[in-house]
């Protein structure tokens, strides 16, 4: 158990984070902040008046704090529309940012459409921890996720072992979901990666993807793969298009939560991370996902994985998708 953990965002993953880490006793103390509502320019006084009594992260602590009797538990949470919230926090969630939603004419936005307004409150939030928990291990979740995790490396400069984005660990999820669904089994028995940037170019690693240890062809012939595979890429956007509102939330919290708990237990869990790259698999000064080892100090080791040529070329054209969000991101800075 932590002492505390500081909550950034509390839009639909940043409510199940916060029951979540109540239910699992991961910190003694939440610091939870979330700005909104926040006055508009075109608001009346009344309606601003109205807005600033009203908290997001209040509510939904509240929420949280008046069920706590009903499941026998005890829980601290700090909730704020200021950063002040996080003091002291040693490792922090961030969810902040705007989701994922179809447009007018149904089309859906890719992430990186999410880049230029994400950009900006990721620069409130990288001020907000730099004050208030400069050496907390950061996991962060908000759209387009490696240019932000990018994003926050240049805005607060921290031990690069620190700052680690979740994309890897969802995105293997569904796939190894999609393959025991394929094959009739337990998800328990499916071990899969995925690697390389969260966007469509996402590289499913069939070469080392196993049911109950025996390679995935003997259970899911080469078609049904390809099919799974295409559709674990587009997966995030499949559940965008059918809530109409905004993106998937229980997944990636839990996701998020599973590596919480590898580095607040120091299980040095092997999972698929957003981590910078300093030179492993060619990459240089990008974070990419990849196979990591978390323990306490965040990321403990990178593994570099033998992967096919059609996997290596794969991932290539994911870093490049990646490279040239993170080029946006610098001209944005600039
Ligand atoms: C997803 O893939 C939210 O990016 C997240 O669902």
């Amino acid at each position: 158990m932590l002492n505390k953990i500081g909550l950034i965002g509390g839009g639909n993953i940043g409510g199940v984070l916060l029951q979540e880490i109540v239910r699992r006793k991961l910190a003694r103390e939440i610091g939870f902040v979330d700005p909104a509502p926040m006055a508009g320019p075109n608001d009346t006084d009344a309606q601003k008046a109205q807005k600033a009594k009203q908290t997001v992260s209040g509510g939904k602590a509240l929420d949280v704090l008046e069920g706590l009797p009903t499941v026998g538990l005890d829980a601290r949470i700090v909730a704020s529309k200021d950063y002040s919230a996080l003091e002291g926090a040693e490792m922090i969630i961030n969810t902040a940012g705007v989701p994922r939603k179809p447009k007018a004419d149904g089309s859906l936005p890719s992430r990186e459409e999410l880049l230029s307004i994400n950009l900006m409150v990721t620069k409130f939030v990288a001020e907000g921890i730099k004050q208030y928990a400069p050496d907390a291990i950061i996991i962060s979740i908000a759209n387009p996720l490696d240019a932000i995790v990018y994003t926050l490396m240049k805005t607060l400069a921290p031990n690069p072992a620190k700052l680690i984005g979740m994309a890897g660990v969802l995105d293997s999820a569904r796939y190894c979901y999609f393959v025991a669904e394929a094959a009739n089994v337990s998800v328990e028995n499916v071990n899969a990666m995925v690697l390389g940037g969260h966007g469509d170019d996402m590289v499913p690693v069939r070469s080392s993807a196993r049911i109950a240890g025996i390679p995935v062809e003997q259970f899911v012939d080469a078609d049904t793969l390809a099919k799974i595979e295409t559709r674990t890429r587009k997966a995030g956007g499949e559940v965008v298009s059918l809530l109409g509102t905004g993106s998937a939330f229980v997944s990636p919290a839990w996701s998020a939560l599973e590596m919480a708990e590898a580095i607040i237990y120091d299980k040095r869990k092997i999972m698929p991370a957003s981590v910078y790259l300093d030179g492993e698999y060619g990459v240089n000064g990008l974070f990419v996902g990849v196979p990591v080892i978390l323990g306490k100090n965040g990321v403990e080791q990178i593994i570099e994985l033998d992967l096919t040529e059609d996997e290596r070329a794969a991932f290539a054209k994911s870093v490049a998708a990646v490279r040239s969000t993170c080029d946006e991101v610098e001209k944005m800075l600039g």
